[in-house]
């Protein structure tokens, strides 16, 4: 396990108390206290400041990569060089070129890239694209895809610089679905950002945003839209629409528990939200792990890979020139370096 923070913490929550068969065999952070909790907090006998010292110091067979964008490309060619199968957290890099070096990277060595777009294995999602395949609502014409989050990523995560922002950290997972479900490629794409709440919490970095509208065309001649706030206050809302030529198909809902109170008649339902992303995910999560190692064990490719996180960091990247140029971007612009 790379990486102690937040998804660290995460995946080692599903690795060590879900997924049979695997074991983390050591963590690795710089950060002594980060390390130690986590390690503490899962059983995790052996810890290290850099992946260089765990590859010198106990045998494993695959890394799972949950650090920082700008650490992708250099942790996954030196696991990539050692043997290791790697899980890589999205945003699967900064720019192409890196995807590109990371994708080279694998396959020069024959290991395992499985990138980690959880909603691919969440059971709603997964349900509605078999449903969708399988021609219950017709062919896709339009989607609406949200991801809104109840706190601000840390500082890394919300810089431009160093993440892309909100559109790579927050709704990397909406490019990837929204291509995913409509069976399609992103064309073309306009985006309008605003920024609230930046000077109440204190952020300053340029060209901050924290809500985002992104309108997509697909290749297929479908229509899209990316919606993202963070922070939004009221909690962890991830849902997605679906209309097709034959009906319509939602994903998600507000409500996150079962347990619905009644006190007083005039107040009406108190029916609790999903609060946070391990929470609406935790199932996504472990599954994404569970099919990792059994790839590991079989061989297979796994279900999402290198190709769907380059083209992810594309739609971040369209996005992003395009309201910073307050235009739309064609996808081939980034992908082709085509002026349109
Ligand atoms: N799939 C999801 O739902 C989801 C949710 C949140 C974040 N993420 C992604 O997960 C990754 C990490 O995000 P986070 O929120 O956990 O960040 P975080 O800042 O909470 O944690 C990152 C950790 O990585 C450590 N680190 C930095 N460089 C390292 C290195 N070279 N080797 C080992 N450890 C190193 C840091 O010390 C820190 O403890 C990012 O790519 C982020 O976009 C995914």
């Amino acid at each position: 396990m790379i990486g102690a923070g937040r998804v660290g913490k995460n995946h080692s929550r599903a690795l060590t108390r879900h997924v049979s068969g695997s074991e983390i065999v050591a963590l690795v952070d710089p950060v002594e206290a980060v390390r130690a909790e986590t390690a503490a907090e899962f059983g995790i006998e052996y810890q290290f400041a850099s992946l260089e010292e765990a590859l010198d110091k106990v045998e494993f067979d695959g890394v799972v990569i949950t650090t920082p964008t700008p650490t992708h490309l250099p942790l996954t060619q030196l696991a990539a060089e050692h043997g290791k199968h790697v899980f890589l957290e999205k945003p699967m890099a900064l720019n192409l070129r890196e995807c590109d070096e990371i994708i080279a990277a694998v396959e020069k060595n024959g290991v395992l890239l499985q990138l980690g777009f959880m909603r691919r294995f969440d059971p709603e999602f997964v349900a509605a694209w078999e449903r969708i395949e399988a021609g219950e609502i017709g062919t896709p014409m339009m989607i609406k895809s949200n991801t809104h989050g109840p706190g601000l990523p840390p500082p890394w995560a919300r810089d431009l610089r160093t993440s892309n922002g909100m559109l790579a950290e927050v709704n990397s997972h909406d490019w990837d679905t929204t291509r995913w479900l409509m069976g399609s490629n992103h064309q073309r794409v306009y985006t309008e950002v605003a920024n609230f709440k930046g000077a109440a919490n204190n952020v300053d970095t340029p060209n901050f945003y924290d809500n985002v509208l992104v309108n997509i065309k697909f290749e297929s001649g479908g229509l899209g839209l990316i919606s993202g706030v963070c922070p939004c206050g009221y909690g962890y809302d991830a849902r997605a629409e679906i209309i097709g030529d034959k009906g319509i198909m939602q994903i998600g809902e507000l409500k996150g528990q079962a347990v619905i109170v009644c006190t007083n008649r005039d107040q009406g339902l108190i029916t609790p939200i999903t609060r946070t992303w391990p929470q609406r995910f935790q199932w996504a999560y472990i599954y994404e792990l569970e099919h990792f190692t059994e790839c590991i064990r079989t061989g297979k490719q796994p279900k999402v890979g290198g190709a769907d996180g380059r083209w992810a960091v594309a739609g971040v990247l369209a996005g992003t020139r395009s309201f910073l140029e307050e235009r739309p971007v064609y996808l081939s612009e980034i992908l082709n370096g085509e002026t349109h």
